[in-house]
């Protein structure tokens, strides 16, 4: 359980990119003895999600309980694919070994900086995420162009730290990475937004707003928004749980600092969630104090409820650049645990919607906005300490007004973000377009993708309800 013996192999690994600029693939292999080596126990190969009758199931079957509004076949496919990703894959980072998501290209990968825009060293880069984890503040709390709504996310941000890692799988990962026909004849990147930029600017005259869209990605395609937090080496942390707005002192904006419920978490020890000691609770004080956490409530539990990764040096370093707190600060040997994790697929046209968060013991009363229920027997530990929701169309019944309420406690519970709390992943993902980044000002009533002529307009080109792309670097 920790990535960590990899100070050397991350010093390699960098050594090889830096050569890359040159000729990445043979300069590595030809160069002095102890890089080689080095080098392969640092990269990670990523793997695919297998397929099989689960993924990808046909759009028409999926379409079908969507239509039907097939509530328990949609959780199950979001279970199943749970159960897939978290699946061992072989690959070994120290002496953890990673599931299958956890091998994907993360964004500073698939989205290289300009400076790194060599073609060889893409392809090295692209076939081999590092070993470190890169994290990066949520760009979904800076997002919004309104300042005042962008100052709360941060101020709410600041005072619980998270960070995120976006990965995506092979075949999203690939798509991305390719070259990318288009209108004039034209090849993109959409990897860039210099690219996506001309991409823009090139429809002919005439284009409608609906055909003003980049190219579609592969049915295969994976991307997922993993949420990690800090559990320290010693000691107890505390850890705010999710119970629902109801048991948080905000019920509109019940980010996790505002969680009444928090659970002391301990590195080393094992045993089942249970209530927590006075004496645990007394040595926690000082330290929900300094962070302004609203805990009332102290549940206990051990580090192995979660997914975790000890860091090393530059991830630890890497987490408090990402999180902007000044109470809390990781160093080399504490613990980056998974709180939460986005995962979308392209089965369906418009993708398939499913986020899960960590909920160790019982669900959250009136099981909102999900639950544990419907997890697949075969699934283990740890990965069955998460709980999830689903939105797999914008509306519960086809052509209906009631909106799906699908959101991540850990992300769209944020001030930054107008109605987290009474939408869904969709509609937000359905406006994500090139040169404009706003969020839509009304969920109430779903949005015609791609003819709305509030969003969708003859300046713009949609991404394919990626935000990662429409954010693309230059
Ligand atoms: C209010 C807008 C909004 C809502 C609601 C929202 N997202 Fe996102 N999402 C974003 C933005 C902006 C990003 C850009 C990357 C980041 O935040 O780091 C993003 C990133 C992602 C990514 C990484 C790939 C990408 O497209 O950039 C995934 C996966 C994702 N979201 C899934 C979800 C899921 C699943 C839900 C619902 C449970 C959801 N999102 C709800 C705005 C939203």
């Amino acid at each position: 359980m920790n990535r960590r013996d990899i100070g050397l192999t991350a010093a390699a690994a960098m050594a090889v990119l830096a050569v890359g600029g040159c000729d990445g693939a043979k300069t590595a292999g030809g160069g002095e003895k102890a890089t080689p080596a080095a080098a392969a126990t640092a990269a990670v190969t990523p793997v695919p999600l297998p397929v099989g009758p689960n993924f990808p199931v046909p759009a028409a079957t999926i379409n079908g309980w969507v239509a039907n509004n097939d509530t328990a076949a949609i959780q199950g496919h979001a279970w199943s694919l749970w159960q897939a990703m978290t699946a061992p894959s072989g690959q070994s980072v120290g002496q953890q070994q990673l599931p299958i998501w956890d091998t994907w290209a993360d964004a500073t990968t698939v989205f290289p900086q300009p400076q790194a825009q060599n073609a060889s060293l893409k392809t090295e880069a692209a076939a081999k995420p590092g070993a470190d984890r890169r994290f990066q503040s949520p760009a979904q709390f800076h997002h919004t162009k309104d300042a005042r709504l962008r100052a709360l996310a941060m101020a709410a941000h600041a005072k619980f730290p998270i960070a995120v890692d976006v990965k995506f799988d092979p075949q999203a990962a690939g798509f991305i990475g390719a070259p990318q026909s288009g209108p004039g004849g034209g090849t993109y990147s959409y990897a860039s937004s210099a690219s996506l930029t001309k991409l823009n600017a090139a429809w002919p005259a005439g284009t409608t707003p609906q055909n003003r869209g980049i190219n579609e990605f592969p049915v295969q395609a994976i991307e997922t928004k993993p949420v990690f937090g800090l559990v320290k080496a010693s000691g107890l942390t505390v850890q705010p749980l999710w119970q629902g707005p109801s048991a948080s002192t905000n019920a509109t904006h019940p980010t996790p600092d505002t969680w009444m419920t928090c659970v002391l978490v301990q590195p080393g020890a094992s045993g089942a969630v249970r209530a927590a000691t006075t004496a645990e609770i007394s040595s926690v004080a000082a330290s929900v104090q300094a962070q302004h956490l609203a805990c009332k409530t102290y549940l206990w539990a051990p580090l192995s409820t979660f997914y975790a990764d000890q860091m090393n040096a530059a991830e630890a370093q890497s987490f408090n650049a990402a999180t902007e707190n000044g109470a809390v600060q990781a160093a080399a040997g504490d613990y980056s645990v998974l709180l939460a994790m986005h995962v979308n697929t392209k089965e369906i046209p418009f993708w398939t919607w499913q986020t899960f968060w960590w909920q160790p013991g019982g669900d959250t009363p009136n099981n909102f906005p999900g639950s544990k229920q419907g997890q697949p027997s075969g699934l283990g530990a740890p990965w069955n300490n998460y709980a999830a929701c689903t939105a797999y169309a914008q509306t519960t019944t086809s052509g209906g007004a009631t909106m799906t309420v699908c959101f991540n406690p850990y992300l769209e519970t944020s001030p930054g973000i107008p109605v987290g709390v009474t939408s869904n992943c969709v509609s937000c993902h359905g406006v994500a377009l090139i040169g404009n980044a706003s969020y839509p000002a009304d969920y109430k009533k779903p949005i015609a993708f791609f003819t709305d002529p509030n969003y969708f307009t003859t300046l713009t080109t949609h991404t394919d309800f990626s935000w990662a792309v429409a954010d693309a670097p230059p």
